[in-house]
């Protein structure tokens, strides 16, 4: 018998509820959450800081030289990069317009997969992104992608944003998850994939515990 907690692994698209999901269930099931998308996030940042024009090369460098940690909080799961505070910063929209660009790096695809897979090799964690299932964690116990339509998740963003005072126009968030499930889902490396063995969760009708229950039961039989 294998008495090492599972690995849940969660994927899908932009705006799909993964890290929201991924969050209750982990609290839940007292696991430790981690959103591999502020990994690729945090390095995007860190590329900005440095005030250089894009270069995979230097991409590259700056992911095998950082050192990203998170502290999970109640209400929030705090990002720092060597040492400094990036929780707010990683979610700008300069960082998530160049994000796509620095995911799409092998040599930060690598060094970022080789970091989450010491992150999750005790077993016990929720794992969130784009290539759990198929590429950090393909043995994970559990793995489920997540997805919603287009217009389902722009929704939920622009509430999101409202709730936060921000100005939106529903019509361009729709276009920028549009093109941003287009380039996830054509890089060359590690794509956005649904792993063969993963099950397919269309949440556009779903509540968010009817989500998170639906996860949990599939974890209690394991
Ligand atoms: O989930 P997110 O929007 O925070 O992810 C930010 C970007 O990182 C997104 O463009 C896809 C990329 N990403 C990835 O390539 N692989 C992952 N495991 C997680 C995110």
């Amino acid at each position: 018998m294998n008495a090492q907690k599972p690995v849940i692994a969660i994927d899908g698209p932009a705006g799909a509820g993964k890290s929201t999901i991924a969050k209750l269930v982990a609290g839940k099931l007292g696991y430790i959450y981690i959103d591999t998308g502020a990994m690729y996030r945090s390095v995007a940042w860190r590329f900005l800081q440095s005030g250089e024009a894009f270069s995979p090369e230097l991409a590259e460098k700056l992911a095998r030289s950082m050192v990203i940690t998170f502290k999970p909080e109640a209400s929030v799961n705090r990002v720092f990069v060597d040492g400094t505070e990036v929780t707010d910063a990683i979610r700008s929209p300069e960082v998530t317009a160049i994000v796509s660009k620095v995911s799409a790096v092998g040599g930060v695809r690598e060094e970022m997969v080789n970091q989450q897979r010491r992150m999750g090799e005790a077993g016990g964690v929720v794992m969130d992104g784009r290539d759990i299932g198929t590429v950090v964690f393909p043995h994970a116990q559990v793995k489920i992608f997540l997805t919603a339509s287009v217009k389902e998740r722009a929704m939920r963003r622009y509430k999101e944003m409202l709730a936060k005072g921000e100005q939106v126009d529903l019509a361009e968030l729709e276009q920028q998850i549009a093109e941003r499930d287009r380039q996830d889902s054509e890089r060359e490396i590690s794509p956005l994939k649904k792993a063969d063995d993963a099950e397919f969760l269309d949440t556009s009708d779903m509540t968010i515990d009817e989500v998170a229950e639906h996860i949990l039961q599939k974890v209690q039989e394991k």
